[in-house]
């Protein structure tokens, strides 16, 4: 007994004192080391910056502008919401060309992406809406897209109880107005960011984030001279700039750009500079929508805005480089919206 004592108890010794310096020189070593391999440095001096996640102030205001934007009832025809030609499973756009509006209508321009709107200098291509809140009360106003009025829309939420009481909820006052609208919308597409690309890790400082070709096109994409307008956080939407320095774009849209906000007609053909960031989803490209594939839509760049032919292997890694440029999709659950009451006016898919 008294031996066996002895001998566990130095066992015990033994046990303690083997095992107790081993985990202290473990904590010594192992954080030099994850600081020396793998901490990521930011990179500095690029055009281009990271982007981070929305941070939500207001939730039930978010939730009430996500229900709004997936509303086709602030339509005439019932059928058309923004959701419509700002398709959030598509990269928040409707991938056409032109958009369809009401009755089937033809619309005289491409959809730009919703996605990171936020960041432009202002909305649309010309820029005449000064931000998101002034911007969202254009579609549903405009014959060729919703075909509704303010009032209407107004009318539309004003008879469904379970908008009444979430307005009540957000706004703490009713009746609900556009500006109440308007403002939700606006504070959900806020929410539309998309961090986390490979190129944004690789900004942050993993090398492995991308590959050497997509490199070689980021390289060639600051080179050509593309940098001098897509740049920033969005690599765009902070200019206008006209479409055809170089050489004069034959577009297949009749409208003009920047000229129609200013009057002046030294901004003829200026367009804001689209954001790139997700633009492998955001295809056709340009105002008018004609290039199909990103390929053409670099060729076409490099030749009127730059003077410049790309080899289709410098093509191949540009468009290897854009692809990059694709975040972290919003994910969340489609909203479930309040029905109509019996007073709510009958939608009107075939009216004029
Ligand atoms: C019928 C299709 C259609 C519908 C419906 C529609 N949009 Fe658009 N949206 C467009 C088109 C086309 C443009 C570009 C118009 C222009 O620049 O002249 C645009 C532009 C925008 C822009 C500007 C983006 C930028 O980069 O400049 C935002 C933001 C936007 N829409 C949000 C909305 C919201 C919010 C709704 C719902 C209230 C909505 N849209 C409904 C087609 C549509
Ligand atoms: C002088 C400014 C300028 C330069 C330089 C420039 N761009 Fe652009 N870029 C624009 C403008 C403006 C548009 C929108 C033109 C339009 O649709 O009318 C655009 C559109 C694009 C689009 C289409 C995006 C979309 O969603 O429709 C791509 C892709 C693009 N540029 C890539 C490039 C590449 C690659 C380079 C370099 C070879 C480049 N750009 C150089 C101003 C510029």
């Amino acid at each position: 007994m008294h031996i066996r004592q002895i001998i566990s108890g130095i066992a015990v010794l033994l046990v303690t004192a083997s095992c107790a310096p081993t985990p202290q020189v473990e904590k010594k070593s192992e954080p030099a080391e994850t600081l020396k391999t793998e901490v990521p440095k930011p990179r500095v001096g690029e055009p281009v910056s990271p982007i981070s996640a929305a941070t939500v102030s207001n939730v039930d205001l978010v939730e009430l502008g996500k229900k709004l934007f997936f509303d086709p009832r602030l339509s005439k025809s019932g059928f058309i919401s923004c959701n419509s030609c700002h398709n959030l499973s598509m990269g928040g756009s409707d991938n056409l060309k032109s958009s369809i509006g009401h009755k089937w209508n033809k619309g005289p321009i491409n959809s730009p992406t919703v996605l990171n709107s936020s960041m432009n200098l202002a909305q649309f291509w010309d820029g005449r809406a000064k931000d998101l809140k002034e911007q969202a009360g254009g579609p549903i106003a405009n014959p060729g897209e919703m075909a509704f009025t303010h009032e209407l829309a107004v009318g539309v939420l004003q008879s469904i109880p379970g908008y009444v009481d979430e307005f009540k909820k957000v706004f703490g006052s009713v009746p609900i107005t556009i500006d109440q609208i308007t403002q939700a919308i606006a504070a959900f597409e806020e929410t539309l960011v998309t961090p986390d690309s490979r190129f944004d890790k690789w900004l942050l400082g993993d090398d492995n984030a991308i590959t050497k070709d997509e490199l070689e096109g980021y390289e060639l994409f600051k080179s050509s001279g593309c940098t001098a307008c897509h740049n920033g956080p969005a690599l765009g939407g902070n200019s206008y700039q006209k479409m055809g320095v170089v050489e004069p774009y034959k577009a297949s849209s009749k409208v003009e750009g920047r000229s129609a906000v200013t009057g002046k007609d030294a901004d003829r053909f200026n367009f804001k500079v689209p954001t790139l960031r997700n633009v492998a989803l955001t295809y056709p490209y340009f105002h008018d929508g004609e290039a199909a594939t990103l390929a053409k839509a670099i060729d076409v760049m490099g030749q009127i805005q730059l003077g410049k032919k790309f080899t289709p292997e410098e093509n191949a890694k540009m468009v290897a480089f854009m692809k990059t440029l694709t975040g972290k999709q919003p994910v969340f659950e489609i909203p479930v919206l309040p029905p109509s009451s019996d007073d709510t006016p009958s939608p009107e898919p075939f009216g004029k």
